[in-house]
C-alpha cells in the first residue's frame, strides 16, 4: 500500500508515495538523495543513520517515513551555514575525527543536538551524547575533543 507524503528536509520539501515499511532513512538517501546520512547496522544500533526529527537525535533506519510525514528533519548535509562549514565539521577535520567517515554524520548530528540543548557541556555530557555511536577507526578520543574544540569556536 502506498502512502502520499511530504517531510521538510534541510528546509526543503520532498514529497513521496511510499511503501509502508519505507524508513526515514531510506526516504532521505532513495527519494530525497541525500546520501550524506548512512546505512550501517539498519538496525538501531550504530547510531550511522542519525538525524534531527523535529530538533530531537533520531535514528532514521527504525522510523517509518510514513511516521515522519510532516516533520522537519535536519540530516549532516543541512548542518553547514551558508558557504561555512559548521564549527563541528570544521573540529571534526582539525582533529583527524574523520577517518573512514562513515560514522561522522551520525557523531556530528549527534554533537550539534547536544549543542542545541547544552552550549557548554561537560566531557561526561559529551560522551554520553556520543555513547550510542559505534566508530570503527578513531578510539572515540579525536571525536570527543572536536566536540570541546566546536564549543570554543561558538563561544
Ligand atoms: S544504521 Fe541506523 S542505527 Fe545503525
Ligand atoms: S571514522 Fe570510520 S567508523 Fe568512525
Amino acid at each position: 500500500m502506498k502512502h502520499s507524503i511530504k517531510i521538510r528536509i534541510n528546509g526543503q520539501w520532498y514529497l513521496g508515495d511510499v511503501e509502508t515499511g519505507m524508513t526515514l532513512l531510506q526516504f532521505i538517501r532513495d527519494e530525497a538523495g541525500l546520501t550524506g546520512t548512512k546505512a550501517g547496522c539498519e538496525n538501531g544500533e550504530c547510531g550511522a543513520c542519525t538525524v534531527l526529527m523535529d530538533g530531537k537525535p533520531v535514528r532514521s533506519c527504525i522510523i517509518l517515513a510514513v511516521e515522519a510525514d510532516g516533520s522537519e528533519i535536519l540530516t549532516v548535509e543541512g548542518l553547514r551555514e551558508g558557504d561555512k562549514l559548521h564549527p563541528l565539521q570544521q573540529s571534526f577535520i582539525e582533529t583527524g575525527a574523520a577517518q573512514c567517515g562513515f560514522c561522522t554524520p551520525g557523531m556530528l548530528i549527534a554533537g550539534k543536538a547536544l549543542l542545541d540543548k547544552n552550549s557548554n557541556p561537560s566531557k561526561e555530557e559529551i560522551m554520553e551524547a556520543l555513547g550510542g555511536h559505534l566508530c570503527r577507526c578513531t578510539g572515540y578520543k579525536s571525536i570527543s575533543k572536536s566536540v570541546e574544540i566546536a564549543i570554543d569556536k561558538i563561544k
